[in-house]
């Protein structure tokens, strides 16, 4: 598999999908700078919408030069009451890449292959990464600690190195990544391709609101909650957004997973408790996404040769 898809990805580089931040501007603006662009299905309220955004990628893309690969992430659990529909599009559409998270349903990687189609799979631990190699995933989304939205905990280092010993399929490593010289740590590390989500947070095409992004540039690592209370699955949110909704932090520190809100008040609940990963302390300022890619790019390819004269010296 050709992991630069056709040399179109500048650096080994995908901007992550997020629930209510990715958007198609934001997906299309890292795509013609040479970054993969990407969004969850679920980011619109219904299929319909989904189709238009998939609609105004392909408008979008058709008017670019060269543009790096872009993909949807598809929940592909059971639960999921719109997955076989947003599947449906996916193969109409010949998405190119397909992220698919929460299971692996039977036949599901195969219809997203017979059109071509690359699927990477979210895993947080060797056991879920040996299950989508032998499902048939393509490449293996290493959810390390410290990443936004809900993360795996195990260190990047101890996940990489456990994945590595059941199976030799590429592996994108997620989590707190927020530099050029990131993406190239995680080259080292034997990642094939980086996974970045918060640092994209505060471009101006996301989906983010003001308040939210004021947020990321005023937090550091230090002002990240882990907790699996909110929705029932383990999770970095801000903890100044937990604070203004009137969360308890030390309830919610010691609640058992999934006591503390049903599902339905969850999405209520997202639109004051914002997310993100430990790299957070990296934001500096609201700026383009392109701005924010050409900065990492430079980063990369400093990095890159700063390690080589290391590596001579
Ligand atoms: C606000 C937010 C929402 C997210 N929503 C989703 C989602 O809907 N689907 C998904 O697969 N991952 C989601 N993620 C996880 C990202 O795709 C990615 O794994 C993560 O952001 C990487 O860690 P980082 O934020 O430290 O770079 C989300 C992350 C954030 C910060």
């Amino acid at each position: 598999m050709d992991l630069t898809f056709g040399g179109t990805l500048r650096i080994p580089l995908i901007a992550a999908p997020m629930f209510l931040v990715s958007t198609p501007a934001l997906a299309l603006a890292t795509c013609s700078r040479g970054i993969m662009g990407t969004f969850p299905a679920h980011c619109t309220r219904s299929h319909k919408a989904f189709q238009d955004w998939i609609l105004e990628m392909e408008a979008g893309l058709d008017a670019l030069d060269s543009p790096a690969p872009w993909g949807v992430n598809l929940v592909v659990h059971p639960s999921n009451a719109r997955m076989e529909g947003d599947l449906e599009l996916c193969i109409q559409h010949e998405v190119p890449v397909v992220l698919t998270s929460k299971g692996s349903p039977d036949n599901v990687f195969d219809r997203i292959h017979e059109y071509g189609g690359i699927i990477f799979h979210d895993v947080a631990s060797a056991r879920h990464a040996e299950k989508a190699a032998a499902a048939g995933a393509d490449g293996l989304i290493a959810v390390c600690g410290g990443a936004g939205g809900h993360t795996g905990t195990i260190n990047p280092f101890a996940l990489v190195n456990e994945i590595r010993e059941v199976t030799d399929k590429p592996i994108i490593l997620s989590g707190a990544l927020s530099t050029g010289r990131d993406v190239l740590a995680a080259q080292t590390m034997g990642a094939a391709l980086a996974y970045m989500g918060t640092r994209f947070i505060p471009a101006v095409e996301s989906g983010a609101d003001e308040h939210y992004r004021q947020m990321l540039i005023n937090c550091s690592s230090k002002d990240v909650f882990y907790s699996a209370a909110l929705d029932g699955a383990p999770a970095n949110w801000i903890t100044p957004s937990l604070i203004e909704s009137g969360i308890d932090l030390k309830e919610l520190a010691t609640t058992v997973p999934g006591e503390v809100v049903s599902a339905g008040v969850v999405r209520e609940r997202y639109s004051k408790v914002k997310s993100c990963g430990h790299g957070v302390g990296m934001i500096k300022q609201v700026e383009s996404a392109a701005d924010i890619c050409d900065r990492i790019i430079a980063e990369y390819e400093r990095a890159k040769s700063e390690l080589a004269s290391a590596l001579v010296a």
